[in-house]
């Protein structure tokens, strides 16, 4: 049983501190115990929407996907991995921040068992994957994820992460004004992975509340990022379950949800997080 709640609290949180993308890989494959705890992991992957039909593919011999994608989307970062997975989801309401949320939770258990793992927004059509990975019928794919033995030393504490300061993800409040627990909140949050380092999120702090939502570029902007909204949604995501992992460190009590909208102008709202 990997998601035990005590484990979960505490390797996850420091998952945060250590992970970083991983886009070359010096070793060829995890050997076979660590990718049947992959499989594990994959079958108890927490979901934000669990209603919503999606799934994850593991291929594990990824060489032959890596040399297709590395020619589809060599022009945003070269990866070279031996494993991958592909999440595939149906076009639902919240189906990319589901995504986003339940592999990040995949991503961070995957480096505190010492895997490397790098996002991968999607760049190809899946009719290019058609002879090499069967997807379920009526999904699509979404994105990406690559991973296995990461270079010596890769995966160690990150001290001074290359984000924004804390400031520029609060709504509604400044920095000083937050306590020492909420600094660490917002902390854990910048932290996450996001296409392009776009780190989108946004946090309202009320009493017993916190809300997620995500920047919404102009229109311009998105024509020119091309999918970079599909990206963000995702963003959105892996904000959630960084929220949830810090929070669930820092307080006893927290629960997160997702069921309703709050508005605010020019913010696409995520979720909330439930200090009790
Ligand atoms: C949804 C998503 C898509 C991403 N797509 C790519 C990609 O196509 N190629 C790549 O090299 N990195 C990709 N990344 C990784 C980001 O560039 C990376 O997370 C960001 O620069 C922050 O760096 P860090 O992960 O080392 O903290 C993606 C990340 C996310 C969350």
């Amino acid at each position: 049983m990997i998601f035990r709640e005590e484990e979960i609290k505490l390797s996850l949180y420091e998952a945060i501190f250590h992970r970083r993308s991983i886009r070359k890989y010096p070793e060829p494959h995890l050997s076979e115990e660590k990718l049947s705890g992959v499989r594990e992991l994959l079958m108890e992957r927490p979901r934000l929407y669990p209603n919503i039909s999606s799934d994850v593919v593991m291929v594990e011999n990824g060489s032959k996907l890596q040399r297709k994608i590395s020619g589809i989307i060599s022009d945003y970062g070269k990866v070279r991995a031996p494993h991958y997975l592909i999440v595939s989801s149906n076009e639902e309401d919240g189906h990319l921040a589901d995504i986003g949320y339940s592999l990040e939770y995949v991503v961070l258990h995957l480096t505190s068992m010492g895997i490397g793992t790098c996002w991968i927004g999607k760049g190809f059509k899946d009719e290019e994957l058609e002879d090499l990975v069967e997807l379920p019928t009526a999904q699509e794919s979404r994105a990406l994820i690559a991973f296995g033995p990461p270079p010596d030393q890769e995966l160690t504490r990150i001290k001074e992460p290359h984000r924004k300061g804390l400031g520029h993800f609060l709504l509604e409040k400044r920095e000083d004004q937050l306590d020492e627990k909420e600094r660490k909140l917002v902390d854990g949050l910048r932290r996450a992975p996001s296409a392009i380092n776009g780190q989108p999120w946004r946090i309202s702090i009320e009493e017993e509340t916190v809300h997620l939502f995500i920047e919404l570029r102009s229109k311009i902007t998105r024509t020119l990022i091309g999918n970079m909204m599909t990206m963000n949604k995702i963003d959105g995501g892996i904000g959630l379950s960084h929220l949830e992992i810090t929070a669930g460190n820092l307080w006893d009590d927290i629960s997160i949800q997702s069921d309703h909208e709050v508005d605010m102008d020019g913010f696409k709202y995520i979720g909330s997080l439930n200090i009790l």
